[in-house]
């Protein structure tokens, strides 16, 4: 099966009750890790590429580093997503790279630090999605602000996120609002704000209802009972991966991330895309120190890119079992949805 668009995979999701991890990469290793996992799982999966991963990899190795996928594992239907797109031309420029979804972040302006307006969101996530549609590429947007509901800031993921403290209503997405925007723009996806950020400092505690919102996700779900719902910032940032990297000469200062069982309560209510970047890098950070610390003669490169690329293929089958989509790649594959590709 070729590269797919997100519609396709969400739309099944939906049908069947379950969420899809969009994993973020920037290399081989984690493209591999991910592959691996979903045909160990016999899961679909949603790999994506921000800006910065874009710019990092080069969009022509990335681009034939998923045809690649396609090509060696046939039978996992696999969405190519840019995340985070700032602009009309970053969301064109990645579908000109055989992208087969885009987000448009339109709640930041261009800059991707200043919060946008209503009426601008509204304006650039429709021109996009009047732009990808006919050519079968699937579109996400954003409504409302990641960030702290505690501190009101936002966390940049590769330099994009807000600038300054946010208002509690820009920090979270309202119901009403978001009905609108799903009329006005036809996207495929919405992203919403719940409190969650990017990265591994999300809360200083366990979090409970006052600083991760999941009940605006159930009021949301309730006016838009059709729309696929998308966490961001969704890592849960396990005990155990900041205990391995700090074991190993680290220094993660304690923190929690997004509990998985909070995740599983929003995939009940809509959500279809988790998106899950943090955790990854956690583990394969704290293999590579584990390697650096007890072979400090090794100097092979695939002596440490191996173990950290085993220990992200074990997060993916986690989130991928925990999630739903476990089991699911031939079911969707027989649905007998067209391709694209
Ligand atoms: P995490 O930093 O929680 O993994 O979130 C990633 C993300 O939301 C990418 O858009």
């Amino acid at each position: 099966m070729a590269l797919v668009p997100l519609r396709l995979l969400l739309d099944h999701a939906a049908e069947h009750g379950y969420g899809v991890a969009a994993f973020n990469v920037n290399n081989m290793e984690q493209i591999q890790a991910i592959m691996e996992a979903a045909d160990e799982t016999n899961s679909p999966v949603i790999i994506q590429a921000s800006r910065g991963a874009r710019k990092y990899s080069q969009d022509a190795y990335l681009r034939h580093l998923m045809l690649a996928a396609a090509e060696l594992y046939p039978h996992i239907p696999v969405t190519m997503h840019q995340d985070h797109g700032n602009s009309v031309s970053t969301c064109l420029s990645a579908i000109e790279n055989g992208f087969t979804s885009v987000m448009m972040d339109g709640s930041l302006e261009e800059d991707g630090k200043t919060p946008a307006d209503y009426d601008y969101n509204v304006h650039v996530t429709r021109e996009v999605v009047r732009l990808a549609h006919p050519r079968g590429v699937s579109v996400e947007g954003e409504l409302g602000c990641l960030g702290s509901l505690v501190t009101g800031h936002g966390e940049k993921e590769d330099g994009h996120g807000a600038e300054g403290v946010l208002s509690r209503d820009q920090l979270l997405t309202d119901p009403e609002e978001a009905e609108q925007f799903v009329r006005a723009t036809n996207v495929d996806a919405l992203a919403v704000a719940i409190g969650t950020s990017h990265g591994a400092y999300k809360f200083d505690r366990r979090p409970d209802g006052e600083v991760l919102a999941m009940h605006r996700i159930e009021q949301i779900h309730r006016r838009l009972p059709n729309t696929h719902l998308v966490m961001h910032g969704s890592s849960s940032v396990p005990q155990e991966l900041q205990d391995i990297i700090n074991q190993y000469g680290g220094k993660i200062k304690q923190t929690w991330g997004v509990p998985v069982e909070e995740i599983q309560r929003g995939i009940q209510h809509g959500v279809r895309k988790i998106n899950v970047d943090t955790d990854n890098r956690l583990a394969m950070t704290g293999a590579i120190r584990e390697v650096f610390a007890k072979h400090p003669e090794k100097f092979d490169p695939r002596d440490y890119l191996k173990p950290a690329r085993d220990a992200m293929r074990k997060v993916c089958i986690d989130r991928m079992v925990a999630f739903g989509q476990a089991g699911h790649a031939d079911k969707l594959r027989l649905s007998g949805t067209a391709s694209r590709g």
